[in-house]
């Protein structure tokens, strides 16, 4: 039901997702997908799990030390479909799109060096299927990195950031796109998503390491595993 839901509302708000993404952060989100892709090996096959157009495949290509290839996986033809303006014939060759749930992946065991997301734990349905999913395609001493908003430590800062992500977004999004109900969905998805300590156990089980760091006081934070 929520996974039905969320593939439709991305397929429509495809064309203005990456716009919107970036004034509603005020271009933050650029900086924290460089934070991201710092984590992952500089060579082999890399898997960017709900990749939309591939942004954050954008930010590994641009580690200068980066050689490997990526597999851009998503559930969504249209949002998966920017591809072509994201990462245009540069890195052709070097990345794979694949339509598919990162819930149920389609791929044998331990072929992923990596493994990385932006902005998507929110929108699955169990962090633990998805999570157990990931450490099976994974090889072993595989990394896995994903970035996702989160609630601030600080009382005034969660309270400041709620202000502004609950009430404002949705109307500065009100001014780009028509589809006022995605970004209804976006920021009220966060209220029922877990505090990081509640994400790393959820996600935790079977890694040989769980940890995350905070970004900006934990409007964001950077989960990390490693797998044995
Ligand atoms: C908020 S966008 C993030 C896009 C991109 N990672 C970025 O850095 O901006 C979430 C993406 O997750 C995809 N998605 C949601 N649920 C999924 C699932 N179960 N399997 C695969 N992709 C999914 C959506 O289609 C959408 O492209």
């Amino acid at each position: 039901m929520k996974k039905a839901f969320v593939r439709r509302m991305f397929d429509d708000i495809h064309a203005r997702y990456d716009l919107l993404n970036t004034i509603l952060s005020f271009g933050q989100d650029r900086r924290w997908r460089k934070v991201t892709v710092k984590e992952m090996p500089s060579s082999g096959m890399i898997i960017d799990l709900c990749s939309g157009g591939g942004e954050l495949a954008r930010a590994l290509f641009a580690r200068p030390d980066f050689n490997g290839q990526i597999v851009m996986a998503d559930i969504s033809m249209p949002m998966i479909s920017h591809y072509r303006r994201i990462l245009g014939p540069r890195y052709s060759g070097r990345y794979f799109l694949v339509i598919c749930d990162v819930e149920d992946l389609p791929f044998r065991n331990s072929v992923f060096a990596g493994a990385m997301s932006a902005f998507s734990l929110r929108n699955l349905t169990s962090l633990e299927r998805f999570s157990r999913e990931v450490r099976r395609a994974l090889k072993s001493r595989g990394i896995a990195c994903y970035l996702e908003i989160a609630h601030p430590q600080n009382r005034l800062l969660e309270a400041a950031f709620k202000l502004y992500f609950y009430n404002f977004s949705p109307r500065i999004a009100g001014l780009f796109t028509k589809k006022t109900y995605a970004y209804r969905y976006l920021p009220g998805s966060l209220k029922a998503f877990p505090r990081q300590d509640e994400v790393i156990r959820l996600i935790g089980q079977g890694w040989a390491e769980c940890n995350y760091r905070n970004i900006m006081g934990g409007i964001a934070a950077v989960y990390r595993m490693a797998n044995g």
